[in-house]
């Protein structure tokens, strides 16, 4: 089954020949599961990244878990996270049994209001959970400034920020201990996948046995051994990690990211420089040499975002809400607070279509769909 060809999706992942040929080859070497391409993958990570340690597992929610996992929290320990984000980094919180903090972002970068994230720090704070919204790194100079003096660990989730950087260094490798997603959608994708990102070689030996069921050595590495069947259970863990076959996509994909990068950012500049001067309309802040972009949001004002979405839906343009504030889920009634800017966005943010093969008479249809919703209003 095909998505729909009459409908402009909002994101749409890039594979094709290539990525066909890699896992093509996985599928002639007989090895499948977690091996050498895994490694392979890893280590150009590492390079690409300029990081210590990467280690890929099988989903974002899967790094999140992991990150949070080693850094042995107790029961009841707190993590601040904005509320304005995927419920990955919840449920993340809540299988560590630590609980959710919430914090607002702000309205103008979707990122964590920084005097928020000050305002929730408590005597049971340990984390610091950033997520680069969109693409955009926060304001993590004032984040590790805050880290340093509360003594709490900075896990970024930099899910929507693969290839976005921050004062010369690359999105993911500035925290402790650090996550990126590579899921269908994702700026590159491995079908399904995920890494954590370390320049902290204790926490990156302590995520090796808890990726593999809390196994020492996986399989591949013990093939070299004398006794390749032995191996010891040293933690409790889970089965996390990202076979040949995803690895062979990630590779793949990685070998295009400049071409990923300057396509999105060219329709993101279209896209601003179309919808600057709209009245009723809010662009997000975005700094586009350094953002890798993700999403394009924009802020609808005047209650009118749902007739928006219907007009460009009634155009043939599909566009989403990103995200429901996790605060308001019935998940987290527990862990419910009052977060004045992020209830206000909810009404306002709209993601419009953004992905590398859009095509300019696409782009075109979205400009003037919007612009035609504004004119006639
Ligand atoms: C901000 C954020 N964090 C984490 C995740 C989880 O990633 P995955 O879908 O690979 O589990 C996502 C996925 O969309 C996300 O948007």
């Amino acid at each position: 089954m095909s998505i729909s060809k009459e409908m402009i999706p909002v994101q749409r992942p890039c594979v094709g020949q290539r990525e066909l040929e890699a896992v093509s080859g996985v599928f002639n070497s007989r090895w499948l599961g977690m091996g050498s391409v895994t490694r392979t993958f890893e280590k150009e990570l590492c390079e690409f990244l300029g990081v210590k340690h990467v280690i890929a597992v099988s989903t974002g929610t899967a790094a999140l878990h992991l990150a949070l996992a080693v850094l042995e929290l107790k029961p009841g320990d707190e993590i601040v996270v904005p509320s304005l984000t995927f419920v990955s980094c919840v449920q993340a919180i809540l299988a560590v049994r630590a609980r959710p903090v919430f914090c607002d972002v702000d309205e103008n970068t979707l990122n964590v209001d920084i005097d928020d994230v000050t305002r929730k720090i408590t005597k049971r704070t340990r984390v610091i959970m950033p997520v680069h919204f969109a693409g955009v790194v926060c304001e993590m100079e004032k984040l590790l400034t805050i880290a340093r003096d509360e003594k709490v660990k900075i896990v970024e989730d930099a899910a929507h920020a693969f290839g976005s950087t921050y004062k010369g260094r690359m999105a993911g490798t500035i925290g402790d201990i650090n996550c990126f997603s590579f899921d269908p959608i994702k700026n590159i994708t491995c079908g399904e996948g995920g890494a954590i990102a370390t320049n902290n070689h204790e926490l990156a030996s302590r995520v090796l046995p808890k990726r593999n069921v809390g196994v020492n050595k996986d399989t591949w590495s013990r093939l070299e051994k004398k006794q390749p069947w032995y191996y010891e259970v040293v933690t409790q863990g889970y089965r996390y990690h990202l076979s040949n076959i995803n690895a062979a996509i990630g590779i793949e994909q990685l070998k295009r990211f400049s071409e990923f990068k300057a396509r999105k950012q060219a329709i993101v500049k279209s896209y601003d420089e179309s919808f600057e001067e709209v009245d009723g309309l809010k662009l997000i802040r975005h700094p586009i040499e350094e953002t890798f972009p993700f999403f394009y949001v924009i802020r609808v004002l005047n209650n009118r975002r749902d007739a928006l979405m219907n007009y460009l839906k009634e155009r043939g343009i599909a566009s989403l809400v990103h995200y429901i504030p996790n605060h308001l889920h019935p998940l987290c009634a527990e862990f419910r607070v009052s977060l004045a800017t992020t209830e206000r966005l909810y009404d306002e943010i709209l993601t419009l279509p953004l992905y590398f093969e859009m095509s300019e008479a696409d782009v075109r249809k979205v400009i003037d769909g919007v612009l035609s919703f504004f004119e006639k209003s």
